[in-house]
């Protein structure tokens, strides 16, 4: 039994959260495991309505969990990032969700929006550190308002924190056991402390004989990923470089609306989400796009110990996109929100069945 807490959150998330349940529903009948879920409000509404963010409780009552399943955050009535980084900034850092692990992959040739690459040629595993970086949010602002203004914030990072999402990558490698190649992605040309990174890399690497050690600076690594995106198996990088190159990438593989994240601790619950935002425009109009949060179902499988029900997701998945069934992955596909998650369903039942 699973015990999942879902956190819908704001505009479209919990439209595109119950295709997910819809199909989270149909694999456990299918791959026999049982689950059960508890809905949390938190979120921009609930913040608007009641003035609470997020709580220590809560977050230490998601401990009792196996895993989360997150919707979407952000509201324009709402200061600037106050919700995200109370949420899902919360989830990850007071929970310790070290790695943000996020796959690119291309389902089908037409969705990429560089010429000539197909799916054999883009298939990569983004491993973002994910609880350190300027996201400590360390730093602030002198004499604001004046022409004299000085703006500060600190890049962060430790030992302990940097040989761990290192050392989970290079696992990560070893296990796909693609091309066996680990590239790492820093500035640290410029931003001399990601040193840490490049001394970290080669002692741990040592341990990896059978992976082979690639480097390339960010500016660069944004530019192979489109020149020659198969280049890469598996990446790891910083929290902010991360955060950047996972949207090129997901704009690589189609778009925001199939790119799903996992916020890991590899030995407590961990977050699955769709990286997409809340897409305000969209709520309630049912055009949202469910894929991303479907993928997002596909991760949380993999990571609950149930990796053929995932396997399940991701085909379904990807014979709907290569074969057009599902067109695009915007919100006008011509499909609604509910669509898309029904034909998902039907998918994995003839799947199943045949
Ligand atoms: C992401 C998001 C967050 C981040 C925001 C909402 C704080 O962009 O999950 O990639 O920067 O990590
Ligand atoms: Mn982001």
């Amino acid at each position: 039994m699973y015990d999942i807490a879902v956190l819908p959150g704001d505009g479209i998330g919990k439209e595109v959260v119950d295709e997910g349940l819809k199909v989270l529903d149909v694999v456990a009948s299918i791959h026999g495991f049982k689950y059960k879920t508890e809905d949390f409000p938190h979120g921009s509404d609930h913040y608007l309505k009641t003035g609470e963010l997020m709580p220590d409780s809560v977050l230490e009552s998601f401990e009792d969990f196996n895993a989360i399943y997150l919707g979407a955050i952000g509201d324009p009535r709402v200061e600037v990032g106050l919700v995200e980084r109370a949420v899902i900034g919360g989830v990850r850092w007071k929970m310790d969700l070290y790695i943000n692990l996020r796959p690119i992959k291309l389902y089908a040739e037409h969705l990429c929006p560089i010429k000539g690459v197909t799916p054999e040629m883009l298939d990569i595993l983004v491993i973002r550190e994910n609880t350190e970086d300027a996201y400590l949010g360390i730093g602030g602002f002198l004499k604001q308002g004046t022409e004299n203004e000085v703006a500060i914030q600190d890049m962060v990072y430790t030992r302990k924190g940097v040989e761990r999402c290192i050392r989970y990558a290079f696992e990560a490698c070893k296990k796909r056991n693609k091309a066996n190649r680990l590239t790492l992605v820093d500035k640290a040309n410029a931003i001399r402390a990601q040193d840490i990174y490049t001394r970290v890399f080669e002692e741990v690497g040592k341990e990896y004989p059978g992976i082979d050690r690639d480097h390339a600076y960010i500016d660069a690594a944004c530019m192979w990923m489109i020149k020659n995106p198969d280049w890469f198996d598996t990446i790891v990088t910083t929290n902010i470089f991360g955060d950047i190159i996972t949207d090129l990438g997901a704009m690589c593989q189609g778009g925001m609306g199939i790119a799903a994240a996992g916020n890991i601790h590899p030995e407590k619950v961990s977050m699955f989400e769709p990286i997409h935002g809340s897409a305000p425009k969209y709520r309630g109009k049912n055009v949202a796009n469910p894929i991303a949060a479907i993928m997002a179902v596909w991760m949380m499988l993999d990571f609950l110990g149930e990796p053929e029900a995932a396997q399940t997701v991701e085909n379904a998945v990807s014979g709907l996109l290569s074969s057009k069934r599902i067109p695009s992955l915007d919100a006008k596909s011509g499909l609604s929100t509910n669509q898309i998650g029904d034909m998902v369903v039907e998918e994995i039942r003839s799947n199943a069945n045949s």
